[in-house]
C-alpha cells in the first residue's frame, strides 16, 4: 500500500518546506501534477520546479502528465527527476509511442483514465504499464468530490490483474479522504493519491499513517467481480 500526497494541495509559496514535510510524514511517494492549462483548464508547475526539490528527499516521484503534448515534457521531466511518468489514455493513437517513449527513458510507465473515459480503453495496454491510474474525479483542480461510480472500474483492473504477467499497481486520485481510500482499497486499489486530506492536516505523518493502516486492513475484504462492463 503506497500512500502519495499530491503536491498539488500543498502551499505554493512553499514547496520546499512542504515537500520535507510530505517525506518526513513517512510518505512512499510524492504525486506531482502537471496541468498545461489545455487537456485540463489550470495550469500548475514544470520541470525546474520538480528539479529543484528533487535534492530535498528521496520519496519517489510520481508524475502525472495531464498534457496535451506529453511527447515535449517527458525528456525534460526525465531530466529533473521523475521516477514514473503517467500519461493519459485519451491521447488515443499517441499512448503506445508515449509509453514506449517512457520506458526508454529509464522510468516507470503509468496510464490514466478519466471519469467518462472506459477503463476497457486501457486494456490493450495492461502487459506494458507499471500503474493504472483510475481518476476519481475530472482532473484540473484539487478538493473535488469523490466520484464513487469509478469504483467497477478498479474492480474491473483488479479483476483483469489475476490474469498471469499483469503486475500494475492500481492507483486512485481525486477525493481521497481516510473514507474513500479505505472503499478503493477494498475494490482492489493499492496505491492512495490524496492532496487536499492530507497536505490539510497539520499532523501530516499521523493522516499519512492513519490511511496507510486503514486501506492495508480494508484490502481483500471488498466483493471480488470476474468481470464488469465499465
Ligand atoms: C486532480 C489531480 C489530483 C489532485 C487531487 O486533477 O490529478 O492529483 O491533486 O487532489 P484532491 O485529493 O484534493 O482531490
Ligand atoms: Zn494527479
Amino acid at each position: 500500500m503506497i500512500i502519495a500526497p499530491s503536491l498539488l494541495a500543498a502551499n505554493f509559496g512553499k514547496f520546499a518546506a512542504e515537500t520535507v514535510r510530505a517525506s518526513k510524514a513517512g510518505a512512499e511517494w510524492l504525486h506531482l501534477d502537471i496541468m498545461d492549462g489545455h487537456f485540463v483548464p489550470n495550469i500548475s508547475f514544470g520541470p525546474e520546479v520538480v528539479r529543484s526539490i528533487r535534492p530535498l528527499t528521496k520519496m519517489f516521484f510520481d508524475v502525472h502528465l495531464m498534457c496535451s503534448k506529453p511527447e515535449i515534457l517527458l525528456e525534460p521531466f526525465a531530466k529533473a527527476g521523475a521516477n514514473q511518468m503517467t500519461i493519459h489514455v485519451e491521447l488515443a493513437d499517441r499512448v503506445p509511442q508515449l509509453l514506449w517513449k517512457i520506458r526508454s527513458l529509464g522510468l516507470k510507465v503509468g496510464l490514466a483514465v478519466n471519469p467518462p473515459t472506459g477503463v476497457a480503453q486501457a486494456q490493450p495496454y495492461l502487459k506494458q504499464i507499471d500503474l493504472l491510474l483510475v481518476m476519481t474525479v475530472n482532473p484540473g483542480f484539487g478538493g473535488q468530490p469523490f466520484i464513487s461510480e469509478m469504483l467497477p472500474k478498479i474492480q474491473q483492473a483488479a479483476a483483469w490483474r489475476r490474469e498471469p504477467g499483469l503486475h500494475y499497481r492500481i492507483e486512485v486520485d481525486g477525493g481521497i479522504n481516510q473514507q474513500t481510500a479505505i472503499e478503493c482499497a477494498k475494490a482492489g486499489a493499492d496505491t492512495f493519491v490524496s492532496g487536499t486530506a492530507l497536505f490539510g492536516q497539520r499532523q501530516l505523518g499521523t493522516a499519512v499513517r492513519k490511511m496507510r493502516d486503514g486501506v492495508t486492513k480494508a484490502a481483500g475484504k471488498g466483493a471480488k467481480v470476474e468481470a464488469v462492463n465499465c
